[in-house]
């Protein structure tokens, strides 16, 4: 990457980090990210999936909207029972999203726009269609057996213990032909890589190498808490029943996962990669899934991860209490390494989660104000920019299989994957007129869509770009984050330096404490937000005067 587009990029934190023997600006410290969850941002072919052709014709959007980096989700080779997340060739493109031509196009066209690419690396586990497996079930001493974890059953015959995978049922299979059980932490068909193996790392020490030659900026790492098991399988603690009824998520509760995941170890993998990364000024940005700030923290230890995601905002219901624990914890525990974040392809949109309609709009805006003036990087998913709600997919359209492979389809999250919605026209943009999308657009209306948004100045996608703009423009900051405690209940307010956060997380208008000194509005969420009064859900930033 040119040290033009590092430099044009560069953001506010000040702070400086050595690249290739050079000082250069850390660019990623306080990046704006954006997830593209590529199935569903723009279909390019017309055949009624997204693609890389889609993206790179969209970049155009996100340039606009001021994001600095734009993460893409596995477009690789795969049989797609998890839609790519189940690998079969990491070093290639699957057909139904493009080719590698077009994933250098897609670089080069974001390069050319000033944005950043980051692709997602799956190393937990594989597709059972990866030439690895096909190997390593062929036989007990075939080449790549102990690329996988392989375990006898256990004395009754059984699994091996009673671990459960995160989309139902036990965690292990067994393998008729060899007649040991194979583990895997998600479906069936992504069996679990055994990162004792040394192979495994050399491969994957490839893989890295490979994607960063062809110009990315960073890897978002699928699920970087999972690679390690304690090596004696010990049963989990049982914390309850399960029951057939549950969803994956909530069986998954049921247990005390102290030894599936967060092993002791997991952080030595990505030492290596540091290096790599750290070679190329990339970034590694890891989904470590646990909602505890300590433990998420231990993943961005100086020569680990470069930073990691912070996904307490997922599981935090609304209120004043909650909001605040959840940024201060991510403050404490993050040093500016936690990437903000409040909503993916993985869970409801978070204006469903915070009560749909207006109020849950209102809120998510006021949630990523809050965010906007907090060290650390911060993501949006797609479609958030525009306020959009979980999509509504019948059941007989469902396809995520944590849906479609359990009793209860609850947990599906197809709701949050429905295609992004360009244009009030036939195919919302996404694709041709007349064509049908993987998964129905779920109930969008012409005010959901970024054309009819982008027209009017007072629309969501405006808002979100004012405040993308405010925060990329906050002066250098250095400032320790200090939480203000008047009217616990309602607000939600800090200090960092001379900026100023404030949020009225209630459903009544709030009058604010007086601010000493002159200051001035950055940005709000509602023009009705003054200094001193915050309308029912709404948020300033607020600047000190020099
Ligand atoms: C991560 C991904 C999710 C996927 C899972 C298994 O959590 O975000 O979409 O299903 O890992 O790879």
């Amino acid at each position: 990457m040119s040290r033009e587009l590092r430099d044009a990029r560069s953001l506010h934190s000040g702070r400086e980090d050595r690249v290739d023997g050079a000082p250069s600006r850390a660019w990623w410290r306080d990046a704006v990210g954006y997830e593209v969850y590529i199935r569903s941002f723009a279909d390019g072919n017309y055949d009624g999936v997204g693609d890389l052709v889609g993206l790179r014709d969209r970049l155009e959007h996100l340039a606009w909207l001021g994001v600095d980096l734009v993460w893409i989700t596995p477009f690789y080779p795969s049989p797609m029972a998890d839609h790519g997340y189940d690998v079969s060739d990491y070093c290639d493109v699957d057909p139904a999203f493009g080719t590698l031509d077009d994933f250098d196009s897609v670089v080069l066209e974001a390069h050319r726009l000033g944005l950043r690419v980051m692709v997602d690396i799956v190393p937990n586990h594989t597709s059972d269609q990866h030439p690895w497996f096909v190997d390593a079930r062929r036989h007990r001493r075939s080449q790549h057996r102990d690329w996988y974890v392989w375990r006898d059953p256990g004395a009754d015959g059984g699994p091996p213990n009673n671990w459960v995978s995160s989309f139902g049922g036990p965690a292990w299979t067994l393998d008729a032909g060899t007649g040991q059980y194979y583990m895997h932490l998600f479906l069936p068909e992504q069996p679990d890589l055994n990162w004792n193996e040394r192979a495994v790392a050399e491969a994957f020490a490839q893989i890295i190498g490979f994607w960063l030659d062809r110009g990315v900026d960073g890897f978002r790492i699928d699920v970087a808490h999972s690679l390690v098991e304690d090596q004696a399988f010990p049963d989990n603690p049982t914390i309850g029943p399960v029951a057939p009824e549950m969803t994956p998520r909530q069986a998954f509760r049921c247990f005390e996962h102290l030894y599936d995941l967060d092993q002791p170890g997991v952080t030595d993998i990505y030492r290596r990669w540091r290096q790599l990364a750290d070679q190329h000024g990339a970034v590694l940005l890891g989904e470590v899934y646990l909602h505890e700030a300590q433990r998420v923290s231990r993943y961005v230890e100086p020569d680990a991860l470069h930073a990691a995601f912070y996904f307490k905002a997922m599981s935090m219901p609304w209120g004043a209490a909650g909001v605040r624990a959840m940024l201060a914890a991510g403050v404490e525990s993050g040093s500016g390494r936690f990437a903000w974040v409040q909503a993916s392809h993985d869970e409801r949109r978070s204006v469903t989660r915070f009560g749909g309609g207006a109020e849950g709009r209102e809120r998510a805006l006021v949630l990523s104000t809050l965010y906007a003036g907090l060290p650390g990087m911060m993501f949006l998913y797609q479609g958030e920019e525009l306020a959009l709600a979980d999509g509504v997919v019948p059941p007989d359209r469902l396809t995520d299989p944590v849906g479609t492979r359990n009793v209860n389809p609850a947990g599906s999250r197809d709701g949050a994957r429905t295609p992004m919605p360009w244009a009030d026209v036939d195919g919302f943009g996404f694709t041709a007129p007349g064509v049908e999308p993987w998964l129905p657009f779920g109930g969008r209306g012409a005010a959901d869509t970024v054309s009819v948004q982008r027209r009017d100045p007072a629309s969501w996608l405006y808002r979100y770009r004012s405040l993308i703009a405010a925060r990329r423009s906050l002066p250098p900051t250095e400032g320790t984050v200090e939480w203000l405690v008047d009217d616990p209940d309602r607000l939600v307010a800090y200090r960092r330096g001379g900026l100023s956060v404030s949020a009225n997380v209630s459903d009544e208008a709030l009058d604010l404490p007086p601010l000493d000194g002159t200051w001035s509005v950055h940005f709000a969420t509602d023009p009705a937000c003054t200094l001193r009064r915050l309308p029912p859900r709404s948020a300033l930033l607020a600047l000190r005067s020099p």
